[in-house]
């Protein structure tokens, strides 16, 4: 039988809107199978309408793997969601130049989630429960037509190279380190992930760079972070990115492997409030996997 799944590119080189599935009922195989290869191709996905619950968020976001557990200042915590809002639990909004918004700040500079950890993230979910009137759109950059667009003597120069990733530093530099515990900083010592990536599933290669990458191992730090800010920003150009402006209900799922993402600004003195589960990266011993 053919499925109601609707699959719409958007008009760059990543990204789809896919309409007529419920995210939050039990996905029959056939149809994960769809959205599993529709995600492959467009590496982001967009399902408008959804309004998950934390129970369905999970329960969709385990069909791709283990989910990671959050960084959070809670010792021995083993919750999955976190929380990206600017929102506190008694409904009042955030200090706009507290700890907390310096945290959420670091999200407004392209990244892939958990690049700092040994074993990097797989797939994110976002879901927005309530959105401001203008600004927040999350942008989105493909790293695969960011490789596929270098020259060969680039190509060639970044090929079997390994960056230094580290949170302390990405997050140093934006400040909010304060919301985590010592506990947690120490679990996440600076890593090393090669700067081009072969995708597990679909063989493209692709660029891994971003802000917690801090340098090239081996090279000068200072030209090689250069280098390596350079790349990225000519990477998240047209028409390799899109925006997307939320509206609730949304969720949108992204391929760490192969994706750059970053916030943009919105009115402080506006809620915003967003949950996020993150699916670890495919290996068996992964210390942040649950
Ligand atoms: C994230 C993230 C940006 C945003 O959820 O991983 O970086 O727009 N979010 O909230
Ligand atoms: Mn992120």
């Amino acid at each position: 039988m053919a499925s109601s799944v609707h699959v719409e590119p958007l008009d760059s080189t990543l990204g789809a809107t896919v309409r007529g599935v419920d995210l939050g009922a039990p996905l029959g195989d056939e149809e994960f199978e769809e959205l599993h290869a529709a995600w492959l191709e467009h590496a982001v996905l967009v399902f408008p309408d959804q309004f998950l619950d934390d129970e369905s968020h999970k329960a969709f976001s385990c069909r791709f793997g283990r989910l990671e557990r959050v960084i959070t200042r809670r010792e021995g915590s083993t919750e999955v969601i976190s929380n990206l809002s600017n929102v506190r639990g008694d409904g009042s909004l955030i200090a706009p130049d507290g700890n907390r918004a310096l945290f959420l700040k670091g999200n407004s500079y392209w990244h892939t989630d958990s690049s700092f950890k040994r074993v990097p993230a797989k797939a994110s979910l976002l879901s927005a429960r309530q959105v401001p009137s203008e600004g927040g759109e999350t942008e989105f950059a493909d790293m695969r037509a960011a490789w596929d667009r270098l020259d060969a003597k680039t190509q060639a120069h970044l090929e079997g190279k390994t960056a230094l990733h580290s949170y302390r530093y990405s997050q140093g530099k934006v400040g909010g380190l304060d919301v985590l515990s010592e506990t947690d900083l120490d679990n996440l010592p600076p890593v090393e992930h090669p700067v081009v990536r072969t995708h597990p599933e679909t063989g493209r290669k692709s660029l891994y760079i971003g802000r917690h990458a801090s340098h090239i191992v081996g090279e000068d730090a200072a030209a090689s972070r250069e280098l390596l800010e350079t790349l990225c920003e000519e990477a998240c150009r047209p028409p390799r990115v899109f925006s997307h402006s939320w509206t609730a209900g949304d969720l949108v799922m992204w391929d760490n492997r192969c994706v750059l993402h970053r916030g943009r600004p919105y009115p402080s003195d506006q809620p915003r409030e967003m949950r996020r589960t993150t699916v670890a990266g495919d290996v068996a011993d992964n210390e942040w996997a649950i």
